[in-house]
C-alpha cells in the first residue's frame, strides 16, 4: 500500500530519476526544477512504497483572469507513477490528495493537459478550461473547480508559470 505525502528536498534524486523513467526523456525533470527554482511550485506529492518512491505529482501557481478579476488557479503536472506500481490506484491516489490540498488552500480552479479518460474521474472537464487564453487550448486541456467562487462569465488568459515555455520547445 502506497502512503501519500508531501515531497520534500531529499526526495529530489529519486523524483528526478521517476521522472526520467516515466517520460523517457529529462524535460518533465528541468520543468519540476526550474519551476522550484523560481518559486512557482506549490505543492509536491509522493507516493511511497516499502520506502521507495512510486509515484509522484506537482502543482504550479498560474496566473489566470477571468472577468476581469485574477482567479487562484494552478497547473496540475507532471503526474508520473513507476512501471512497476502501475494500475493499482497510485495516480489516482495522487490526484485525488493534491485536489484536496489545493481546495483546502483556497484554489479555486485547476488545470491540468492530459488524457480526458484519465483526468474526467475526478471531474476535469474540458468545458471548464474552454474558452481561456492558453497555449495549450483543446479537448486535452481540462479544468476543476475546486472552491465556490463567483461564477466565470467571461473566461480571459490562463498563463502556465514560465518554467513550462523550455517543455514546449521539448516536446
Ligand atoms: C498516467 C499514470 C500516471 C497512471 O498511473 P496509475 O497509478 O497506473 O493510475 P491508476 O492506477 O490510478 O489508474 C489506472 C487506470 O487509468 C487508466 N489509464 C492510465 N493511463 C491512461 C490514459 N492515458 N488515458 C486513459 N486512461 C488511462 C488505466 O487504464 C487504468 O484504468 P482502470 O482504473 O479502469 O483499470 C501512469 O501511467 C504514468 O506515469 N504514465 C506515464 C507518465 C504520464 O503519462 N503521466 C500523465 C501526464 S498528464
Amino acid at each position: 500500500m502506497s502512503v501519500i505525502r508531501a515531497a520534500t528536498g531529499a526526495d529530489a534524486p529519486a523524483v528526478d530519476a521517476l521522472l526520467r523513467s516515466c517520460f523517457l526523456r529529462d524535460a518533465e525533470v528541468r520543468l519540476v526544477q526550474q519551476l522550484a527554482i523560481d518559486g512557482d511550485l506549490v505543492l509536491v506529492l509522493i507516493a511511497e512504497e516499502d520506502g521507495a518512491i512510486a509515484g509522484m505529482i506537482a502543482a504550479s501557481r498560474m496566473q489566470v483572469t477571468a472577468d476581469t478579476r485574477e482567479v487562484a488557479a494552478v497547473a496540475l503536472a507532471p503526474l508520473a507513477v513507476a512501471r512497476a506500481a502501475r494500475g493499482q490506484g497510485v495516480g489516482e491516489a495522487l490526484v485525488a490528495a493534491a485536489i484536496a490540498h489545493l481546495r483546502s488552500a483556497g484554489v479555486e480552479l485547476a488545470f491540468v493537459l492530459g488524457d480526458p479518460g484519465y483526468y474526467g474521474r475526478f471531474g476535469f472537464e474540458a468545458a471548464t478550461a474552454r474558452g481561456f487564453d492558453s497555449p495549450y487550448a483543446g479537448d486535452n486541456f481540462m479544468g476543476i473547480r475546486l472552491n465556490d467562487g463567483p461564477c466565470i462569465h467571461a473566461p480571459g488568459t490562463a498563463a502556465h508559470a514560465r518554467a513550462f515555455a523550455a517543455l514546449g520547445e521539448d516536446a
